[in-house]
């Protein structure tokens, strides 16, 4: 079954929090079913412009189908691609705020032909992008046992990725691996069920990741930012997960503290290095809404505001 249902995860915090000017341009990295991106729409004036991205163009037809202003601007790439478009734009200090709302949407979770979910049958794709790249099962397939493991590890911080790479390994030499339920059923043969957690959740998040290049994307995006924000803009990152939490948090911690830079440099007189960004925190959904959205019970929202250009004196 395929619905086009999402509900936006921390809408009034993170709209809130980007504190939206009237006549801004803003960046919406993640358009989804375009949730948040109405929420901007709704506070922009008429001179106000949205920006969304999304490399999956189901939720750019769908965005086609259902969203028609003039304000809105839709981008059928991954994020990753935006300081390229957006200086080709001429747009480079000039974004007023962007919100990245990671990872992967309830209609693609929802939809087994995507091979998102381990709960129901279907090919074992998981790419976001369907027009570009290697599908699960095409990876592994021909991916070793290794291979496998490590990305089970360092992605889904699995226990029993070893376990689980030579199970598939096994599987393997009699009969293709091609979908959902058949890797679910192996993981579930190596790893013991725990309360409420299917045993395959972790290995389903490990190679969602690494299909998608999730981290790599994340880490090249939030370095791009810098060049894209106006002064006193802010960054909103809504992630789901403790790996791509530490990268938005080590991100925002490397830009946000001031560095004593050997004396005599002659780049400063202060020998203080100005800092990019200024920490803003994080919060987390309150429980009313992680009582009725359970995504919502792990996600953070991190806040960072870009800085004004002034030096510190010491
Ligand atoms: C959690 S959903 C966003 C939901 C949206 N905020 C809403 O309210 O409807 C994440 C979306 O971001 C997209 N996405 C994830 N990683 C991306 C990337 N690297 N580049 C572009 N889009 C990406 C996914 O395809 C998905 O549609």
């Amino acid at each position: 079954m395929s619905s086009n249902h999402h509900q936006s995860v921390m809408f009034k915090e993170s709209i809130k929090e980007l504190k939206l000017k009237h006549d801004g341009i803003y960046i919406d990295a993640t358009f989804g079913r375009g949730g948040h991106a109405l929420g901007i729409l709704d506070k922009l004036g008429e001179q106000g412009r949205l920006i969304a991205f999304d490399q999956d163009i189901s939720a750019i037809e769908y965005a086609n189908q259902h969203m028609n202003d003039t304000r809105l601007t839709l981008v059928h790439s991954a994020f990753a691609n935006m300081h390229q478009i957006l200086s080709e734009q001429g747009l480079l200090g000039k974004i007023d705020g962007i919100l990245m709302d990671l990872g992967v949407s309830s209609p693609q979770l929802d939809n087994a032909q995507r091979g998102f979910s381990f709960n129901a049958d279907g090919p074992l794709d998981m790419r976001m992008n369907q027009t570009r790249g290697m599908s699960a099962a095409q990876w592994l397939t021909q991916a070793d046992e290794v291979e496998i493991a490590d990305v089970i590890y360092a992605f889904g911080e699995e226990r029993k990725s070893r376990y689980i790479a030579r199970a598939i390994k096994k599987f393997q030499i009699d009969t293709p691996l091609e979908t959902t339920l058949q890797l679910a059923n192996i993981v579930s043969s190596v790893v013991r069920p725990q309360k409420k957690k299917h045993p395959a959740t972790r290995t389903f998040q490990a190679i969602r990741i690494f299909i998608n290049q999730e981290l790599k994307q994340l880490s090249e995006t939030l370095e791009q930012t810098l060049d894209l924000l106006a002064p006193e803009a802010r960054l909103c990152v809504i992630s789901f997960h403790s790996i791509e939490d530490r990268i938005v948090k080590q991100f925002v911690r490397k830009y946000s503290q001031q560095k004593q830079l050997p004396k005599g440099l002659p780049i400063m007189d202060s020998g203080i290095q100005q800092t990019l960004l200024q920490d803003l925190g994080k919060s987390f959904a309150n429980p009313e809404e992680i009582s009725v959205n359970r995504r919502s019970r792990s996600a953070i929202l991190r806040i960072a505001q870009r800085t004004t250009k002034t030096h510190e004196k010491c």
